[in-house]
């Protein structure tokens, strides 16, 4: 019997949140709101609503993209900065829920401990979204699953690989993203940035109902084999900042470049894709890497055409849009 889905007033704190008809309902719900946003097409489902947005940790795409999705559907927002507010220094995380409970419809919040989003869930009384904590990222990992069925038109049995550390909020959510569309998805980390095993196992139960599986490999050229999808994430996650020359040094063997590219055997065919939910140091052209140039991935995979950086990035919109729509109307 087919699951009905109903996601009004739900929150999203962790993709496991969701069952996998429900995951699948939302990346649906993405397409059709994309498309509605290039045909020009007014919408307003989400006419008087108010949306807190809360940052702890900078953002780019996450900030725009819930702004810009709300506004496209005529919600208002109200951008929260961790200067800004009270939370957690001056007021207690559940007080600071119960006051944006009575005035908001939702809250979106990115930040340090997965806890403070469940807090702000439990206490607010309307949907919260995690934009990132230090555990999760699961509108990030919806935007992933966008991205490659556009390009693969499917998504049940494409290996993924993930490179870099294998135990930070984009891999784990990704790998949970791929265990519940049925993928085989692959972590190639070292030993000393594994996942936790609970996490895994969960993950590789849902993969095998799926008819996927999850590997952990430590091998670049073992775990890239024939590869649909080529991942990776920055080496060092914000809040991290103190671990950046251990790292670097750590995963300088996980650097996703052309020669790792050629060892998927799906370049020639253009059956592999690269992403990045980005930022990404692949030159020189910021602060941190002004001096050492490229770290997770060099500029020739960052610039070539199997490179869906971009589309990915805007797939943050469509998604992020989808899930606004499914828990507030
Ligand atoms: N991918 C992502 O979450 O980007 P931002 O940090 O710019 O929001
Ligand atoms: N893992 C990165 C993702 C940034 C979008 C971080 O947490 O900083």
């Amino acid at each position: 019997m087919k699951e009905k889905i109903q996601l009004t007033g739900r929150s999203l704190l962790k993709l496991s949140d969701l069952t996998d008809g429900e995951m699948m309902y939302l990346l649906d719900l993405a397409d059709t709101l994309k498309k509605e946003k290039k045909m020009g097409l007014p919408r307003d489902r989400l006419r008087k609503k108010n949306i807190a947005l809360l940052f702890e940790k900078a953002s780019t795409r996450t900030r725009a993209a819930f702004t810009v999705a709300a506004v496209d559907e005529g919600a208002s927002v109200e951008y929260m900065g961790m200067h800004d507010i009270h939370l957690g220094k001056k007021e207690s995380i559940k007080d600071t829920a119960r006051v944006l409970g009575r005035m908001f419809d939702a809250i979106q919040f990115r930040g340090f401990r997965q806890e403070t989003a469940e807090i702000l869930a439990r206490y607010s009384g309307v949907p919260v979204w995690n934009g990132l904590t230090d555990d999760e990222h699961p509108t990030q990992a919806l935007a992933d699953l966008m991205t490659i069925r556009e390009y693969f038109h499917y998504l049940q049995g494409l290996k993924v690989v993930y490179l870099g550390d294998g135990r930070n909020n984009v891999c784990l959510s990704l790998m949970m993203g791929c265990a519940k569309s049925g993928m085989h998805f692959v972590d190639c980390t070292p030993p000393e940035l594994m996942p936790p095993k609970d996490f895994l196992d969960q993950a590789a139960e849902i993969a095998q109902r799926n008819g996927g599986t999850i590997t952990v490999c430590p091998d670049q050229a073992d775990a890239v084999k024939n590869a649909h999808v080529i991942y990776t994430d920055v080496w060092v996650s914000m809040g991290e900042e103190d671990q950046f020359a251990r790292r670097v040094r750590l995963l300088k063997p996980y650097q996703v470049n052309m020669s790792l590219m050629r060892q998927t055997g799906h370049l020639e065919n253009d059956t592999v894709i690269f992403l990045h939910c980005l930022p990404a140091f692949h030159n020189n052209e910021t602060e941190l890497t002004h001096q050492c140039g490229a770290l997770e991935v060099t500029d020739d995979v960052f610039e070539a055409p199997f490179s869906k950086v971009f589309d990915q990035a805007e797939n943050r919109l469509h998604t992020i849009k989808a899930v606004i729509v499914a828990t507030l109307t």
